[in-house]
């Protein structure tokens, strides 16, 4: 007898690069994937065995794509809630859970979800409007956020002074004490109905200064024995107080004191362990396929240090894209160039990344810095 995940249709809400990646993971297994994807051109849309144009926040969209799949995941957590939780009373499966999504889609929500379970975070004011803003100078420096819809650092202002106040949001939002970390990593877990629950170890996530992507990323993180235990323990935690299936990205701030605060989470994969394709011996996307199916969770182990660069639109460039310097690339050793498909580059859109394979971790860094400077995405 074959096991219950073989022969089931996995609908993937979002057929962007993370959905492409769990696509290459599922060709595996002989698992068909369905995608929903408003981008006629998205990057799944000639890997998927079915791709269906259509708006991931319009109910009927959803509700009609996954009513012909067994199980239904995302790839973003923008998508509607109520289609989900509609499919889940029908009996499908929908992992995440559809009121979990909901949950982290609200920023004000993730936060007062972390302060009603014990779950460390900076402490924080929600605020509805700018006025309200305005007023909490005396909580200053702080960091002002978007409860919805933020994303890639949109939805984020600084608000170190008076003087910044001007840029609050007119919205409902939250005002969030300014962390003077000493470096910010991130821990991905990944849960089954079976009960089984596995973290990847700890990476460290170094953000472009103005883009505010993930610019460098350093896996294993350079952190004591002590904290790699604290952000592991804890982003576990969060995991099992949502009763999560799936795979969820705890994003954490490591304090010049030793603390852990976790800043925000995503419930899907991540764009801090793309390396696991090439680094450990289960990549992010396999064992998010895997949480979801409700197959044996994978080793998380470490193949090998490793490195990763986005690979972004160049600013001041928009139109069809063309990669500078990949043969330079391909002709060294440990270099994974990964393209995500899409014709059009703009200024800083993730367009691809590039894995960095090397153990000795000073020469690790150079190599990052190095292939950043000599992988351009252009015109
Ligand atoms: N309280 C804080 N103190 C200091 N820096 C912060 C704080 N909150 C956020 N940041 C900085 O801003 C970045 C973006 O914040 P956050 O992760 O909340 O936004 P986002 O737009 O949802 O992010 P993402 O890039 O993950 O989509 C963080 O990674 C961190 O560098
Ligand atoms: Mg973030």
């Amino acid at each position: 007898m074959g096991e219950n995940y073989q022969a089931k249709t996995l609908g993937i809400i979002g057929g962007g690069q993370l959905g492409r990646m769990v696509i290459q993971s599922a060709i595996n297994y002989n698992v068909d994937i369905h995608i929903l994807d408003p981008d006629p051109n998205a990057p799944c849309k000639d890997i998927a065995q079915k791709f269906v144009h259509g708006k991931l926040t319009d109910f009927e969209a959803v509700y009609n794509f996954g009513k012909d799949c067994d199980v239904i995941t995302i790839e973003i957590e923008h998508v509607n809630t109520e289609a989900l939780t509609q499919l889940e009373k029908e009996g499908k499966k929908v992992f995440p859970q559809p009121h979990i999504i909901k949950l982290i889609q609200d920023k004000r929500e993730q936060k007062q979800f972390y302060l009603k379970n014990n779950i460390p975070t900076a402490e924080f004011i929600l605020t509805d409007n700018k006025d309200e803003v305005q007023s909490h100078v005396a909580f200053l420096p702080a960091v002002n956020k978007l409860g919805k819809e933020g994303y890639d650092g949109r939805g984020v202002q600084v608000i170190r002074s008076e003087a910044d106040l001007d840029k609050a949001f007119d919205a409902p939002s939250l005002l969030e004490k300014l962390v003077d970390f000493e470096k910010e990593i991130a821990v991905i877990v990944a849960r089954n109905e079976r009960g089984e629950m596995k973290a990847f170890p700890p990476v460290e996530c170094v953000f472009h200064p103005v883009a505010n992507l993930v610019e460098f990323l350093f896996s294993p993180a350079e952190i004591s024995e002590a904290i790699h235990t604290k952000a592991i323990d804890t982003a576990q935690a969060v995991m099992e107080k949502l009763d999560m299936i799936g795979l969820l990205a705890v994003e954490m701030f490591v304090t010049r004191g030793g603390d852990i605060l976790v800043n925000e989470i995503a419930p899907r994969p991540h764009n801090s362990e793309h390396h696991t394709i090439e680094a450990n011996f289960t990549s992010q996307f396999e064992q998010h396929l895997r949480a979801v199916m409700n197959m044996p969770l994978g080793d998380t182990g470490i193949r090998s240090a490793a490195a990763m660069v986005n690979l972004l639109g160049e600013d001041g460039y928009t139109g069809e894209a063309l990669v500078e310097g990949l043969d330079e690339a391909l002709s060294e050793k440990g270099i994974h160039i990964h393209l995500y498909g899409k014709k059009i580059t703009k200024p800083f859109r993730k367009m691809g990344h590039v894995t960095i394979l090397e153990e000795d971790i000073d020469e690790l860094k150079n190599k990052a810095k190095r292939f950043k400077n000599l992988i351009k995405i252009k015109t």
